[in-house]
């Protein structure tokens, strides 16, 4: 992800009055946001919205928000729901640690994806991972029964990690013996396509709440 683009710029400030949700220290109603009782999902780290798009244009009796900090990246995606007519997504341009406390009510998530969030490479570093026990406890309280949570990474020790975290989450039961297989709604990107010819693996974990 790069400097911002003119397009990514123009649909930014035309889409965000529209579709942008502002961050506030206060419960969100989902339901008065999209305008119907729809089942909900959150997506952290939407990067250039590629995947986020194409769910979303998938399951139009869903409705998704994504949250992403990156300002080049939320003008791209901008972009698609313009150019898809997208009406069952809203973003949150906010840190999604902030966001999942201060916004979300319990219980009211069907699911969550978290697709390949910063592996932060560097040992000293993992501790700005995104999956970590106290935030993997929070996003369970705001899935409902029977939600699920969807973690996936090209990044072998990260993948470990998660699956350690996830399965110590008391709250949480696995959808499979540890890895799963991934599931059909996430669709093969561009990048990750060309990651699987140069042979590297991903890893998908599919946890529901209990
Ligand atoms: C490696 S990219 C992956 C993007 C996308 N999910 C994909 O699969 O292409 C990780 C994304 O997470 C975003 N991100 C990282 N930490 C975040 C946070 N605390 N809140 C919101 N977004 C975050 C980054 O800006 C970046 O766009």
């Amino acid at each position: 992800m790069g400097r911002m683009s003119a397009a990514q710029e123009r649909y930014l400030h035309a889409m965000m009055p529209k579709i942008g949700v502002p961050f506030r220290p206060e419960p969100l109603d989902l339901t008065a946001l999209f305008g119907r009782a729809a089942p909900k999902l959150l997506e952290i780290g939407c990067g250039m919205g590629e995947t986020t798009a194409r769910i979303a244009a998938l399951h139009p009796e869903n409705d998704y928000l994504g949250v992403e900090v990156h300002t080049p990246g939320v003008g791209s995606l901008c972009k698609r729901i313009a150019e898809m007519g997208l009406e069952n997504l809203r973003i949150i341009q906010h840190d999604a640690v902030e966001v999942v406390r201060a916004m979300l009510p319990e219980e009211t998530l069907c699911g969550i994806h978290i697709f390949f969030p910063d592996p932060w490479q560097k040992k000293r570093h993992h501790k700005r991972r995104l999956i970590q026990p106290p935030f993997v406890a929070e996003l369970t309280r705001r899935l409902q029964p029977g939600g699920y949570l969807h973690c996936a990474t090209d990044w072998q020790d990260y993948a470990e990690q998660m699956l350690a975290v996830l399965s110590n989450e008391p709250e949480l039961m696995n959808t499979a013996t540890n890895y799963a297989p991934r599931p059909e709604y996430r669709p093969l990107t561009k990048f990750e396509q060309r990651g699987r010819r140069l042979g590297h693996d991903v890893w998908d974990l599919v946890f529901v709440r209990r």
